[in-house]
């Protein structure tokens, strides 16, 4: 370990939270809460941010049925598509981090929401939240009066509120909603069964991106597409944003401890080679990039030969069919 990593406070922080975890009960306590998804603005500003991607980038904006990788907090997002025009919804995750109680009033935040067309929250009030728009204003040349006021009618509202309250994990009777805790099968869901699959601020902390991004494959139909927004930074596991690369992987495993997940550390390139790897065509890659972070010398012989191009690159948005 390098000088300026032992300096850093939160090195000593992160390993002792590490540690912590194989205290009996604490993991869990560890593991609990995401963040964003306890917003029902958040929600809606995400969801609407990946369809109007999609529009752009000349994809369906349309999907009807959607599987979710790492809903979080609660299934705010998913609610947001179901409630603007989608039939199904799967959402997987690896901790049952939403509760109905939240999802609920999440759910019906974001109906008020969609009744008065409100403007895409911005980045003045989700600086961190990513893809950034060159425009904030209601989507209608997507979400239409027509497609909306159809998708708003009451009964069709009032029976996702029903599903979303006899909601089961994995029932595969519920019409519209699923939510898989833990899953760890790509047979949990049929091939070529969804239009769309997306994901916000989850695929870093997914431990085998490779089976991850397989299971995506089988899932979409043909003509399909996905869309995902990843953060590649450290997540307060060390000063810099790119810090957790200067880690060797013994320290990061005590540092990750018994939690499910914490950050798979893999770089942009990483998801690009396996998107390609497993068939995608990559029809967006937005990154945003950061030179403020540790340079090449510091970073741990895992990492140290990667490319100048991931040394930066620490978010980024990617479509791909
Ligand atoms: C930082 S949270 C993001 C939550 C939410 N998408 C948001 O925007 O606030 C990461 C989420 O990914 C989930 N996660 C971690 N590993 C996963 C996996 N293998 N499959 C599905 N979800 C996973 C976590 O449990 C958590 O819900």
């Amino acid at each position: 370990m390098r000088l300026p990593v032992l300096r850093n406070h939160l090195y000593f922080l992160s390993l002792l939270m590490g540690i912590a975890t194989y205290i009996p009960g604490l993991s869990k306590v560890l593991s609990a809460g995401t963040g964003g998804t306890i917003s029902a603005r958040y929600c809606y500003s995400v969801w609407l941010r990946h369809l109007t991607m999609a529009y752009k980038n000349g994809l369906s904006n349309q999907p009807n049925i959607l599987a979710e990788l790492g809903p979080g907090d609660s299934l705010g997002i998913g609610l947001a598509a179901l409630i603007s025009g989608a039939n199904k919804y799967y959402a997987f995750d690896v901790v049952a981090h939403a509760g109905n109680k939240r999802n609920i009033e999440i759910f019906d935040e974001l109906v008020e929401l969609f009744k008065k067309r409100e403007k895409i929250p911005d980045e003045t009030e989700f600086p961190d939240v990513r893809p950034y728009l060159k425009i904030y204003e209601f989507p209608t040349h997507i979400l239409t009066d027509e497609r909306l006021n159809e998708a708003l009618k009451q009964e069709r509202i009032e029976s996702i509120r029903n599903a979303l309250l006899n909601l089961g994990s994995g029932d595969e009777n519920n019409k519209q909603i699923s939510y898989f805790v833990p899953w760890n099968d790509s047979k949990v869901l049929k091939e070529e069964s969804i239009d769309m699959a997306y994901s916000q601020a989850a695929l870093e902390h997914v431990n085998d991106l490779s089976a991850t991004y397989e299971a995506l494959y089988r899932w979409l139909k043909p003509g399909g597409f996905m869309s995902n927004e990843i953060d590649f930074r450290s997540h307060v596991t060390a000063k810099d944003w790119n810090g957790h690369w200067a880690y060797s992987d013994s320290v990061w495993r005590l540092i990750k401890g018994k939690r499910p997940y914490l950050l798979n550390r893999q770089p942009h390139s990483v998801h690009i080679d396996l998107l390609q790897k497993f068939g995608f065509e990559v029809i967006c890659d937005m990154k945003t990039t950061d030179t403020s972070g540790i340079e090449r010398k510091f970073l741990s012989s895992r990492f140290k030969h990667i490319s100048d191009d991931d040394l930066i690159t620490c978010t980024a948005f990617i479509q791909a069919i």
